[in-house]
C-alpha cells in the first residue's frame, strides 16, 4: 500500500550502486529527500551526478541498492544480491511522480510551445485535449511565457526554452523536480529568468532535487547541499551549514575552485 503520511521521505536512495563496463560510476549513493524540500548536488564533473538524477526516474537501471519514491519501491535489492524493479506499467506510474529537466531542454523542435506541454498529458495520461490546453495555458503564464505559446522552441532564448521545459514537465503534475544542471546550456545573462522559475517553485514546496553548479542558487534556495564526487555522495549538509564549512577535504578544495 502507498505510504501517504507527511514523514515517508519523497525520495529514499540506499546504497545505489551502478556500473558502466569496468567504469563504477555510483558506488553506493544514499541520500533521503523530504517532501518540500530543495536540496542541491554539488560536484565535478563525471562524478555521477547525471547518472544518479537518471537512476531515479529509470532512465537508467541501477545494479543494486534500493530507489523508493514516495515509500513506493522503483527499484529493490534482494538477500542473494539480485535487482528488481516491479513491472512495467507499476515503473511507469512511479516514475510519473517525477518530472525531470534537462540540460539541453529536450523540447520538440517541430512542435509549437503548446503542443509541446499537451503532449504528454494527453498520450501519456488520456487528458482530454482541452483540459491539456487549460492545464498548459496557466502553466505557461506561471513561467511568463503565455505569449509564447504558438511560437516554434527555434524562436525562442534559450532562457525562454528552458521555461518551457519547466512547464512541460509541471504539465504531468509530478510531485517531485529533478533538475540536471538546468542553467549550464545558458548564456550567463539567460540563468536568472530560469534560477526565478525555480526559486518560485520551490517557494511553493515542491520537492526538488537540483544538480547545478549555481552556488548561489544552492546556498539560496535550497535547504541542503550535497557533494557528489568520484561516484560517492560524500556529504549532504544544510545550506548555510555546508557553505560555511563542507566538513571534507574534497568538498572543500571544490568549493574553492568554484568561489
Ligand atoms: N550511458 C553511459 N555509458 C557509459 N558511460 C557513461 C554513461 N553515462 C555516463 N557515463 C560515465 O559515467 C561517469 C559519470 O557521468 P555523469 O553521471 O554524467 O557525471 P556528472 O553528471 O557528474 O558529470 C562518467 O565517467 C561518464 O563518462
Ligand atoms: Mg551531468
Amino acid at each position: 500500500m502507498p505510504n501517504t503520511t507527511s514523514d515517508v521521505p519523497m525520495i529514499e536512495a540506499r546504497d545505489v550502486k551502478k556500473r558502466f563496463g569496468h567504469n563504477e560510476v555510483l558506488r553506493g549513493v544514499s541520500l533521503s529527500v523530504a517532501r518540500g524540500e530543495v536540496v542541491a548536488i554539488i560536484g565535478p564533473s563525471g562524478s555521477g551526478k547525471s547518472t544518479f538524477l537518471r537512476c531515479l526516474n529509470h532512465l537508467e537501471t541501477i545494479d543494486s541498492g534500493q530507489v523508493a519514491i514516495e515509500g513506493e519501491l522503483l527499484a529493490s535489492t534482494d538477500a542473494a544480491g539480485h535487482c528488481r524493479y516491479p513491472q512495467d506499467a507499476e515503473v511507469r506510474r512511479i516514475c510519473a511522480k517525477t518530472g525531470m529537466v534537462f540540460q539541453h531542454f529536450n523540447l520538440f523542435p517541430h512542435l509549437t510551445v503548446l503542443q509541446n506541454l499537451i503532449a504528454a498529458p494527453m498520450v501519456v495520461q488520456g487528458v482530454a485535449r482541452d483540459a491539456a490546453i487549460a492545464r498548459a495555458e496557466a502553466l505557461l503564464a506561471k513561467v511568463g511565457l503565455a505569449q509564447k505559446r504558438d511560437n516554434y522552441p527555434a524562436r525562442l532564448s534559450g532562457g525562454q526554452k528552458q521555461r518551457v521545459a519547466i512547464a512541460r514537465a509541471l504539465c504531468m503534475q509530478p510531485d517531485i523536480m529533478l533538475f540536471d544542471e538546468p542553467t549550464s546550456a545558458l548564456d550567463p545573462e539567460l540563468t536568472g529568468e530560469v534560477l526565478r522559475t525555480m526559486r518560485e517553485l520551490a517557494e511553493e514546496r515542491m520537492t526538488m532535487l537540483v544538480v547545478t553548479h549555481e552556488m548561489g542558487f544552492a546556498r539560496e534556495v535550497a535547504q541542503r547541499v550535497a557533494f557528489m564526487d568520484q561516484g560517492e555522495l560524500i556529504t549532504a549538509r544544510p545550506a548555510a551549514e555546508f557553505f560555511a564549512d563542507p566538513g571534507h577535504e574534497r568538498a572543500r578544495a571544490f568549493l574553492q575552485h568554484m568561489l
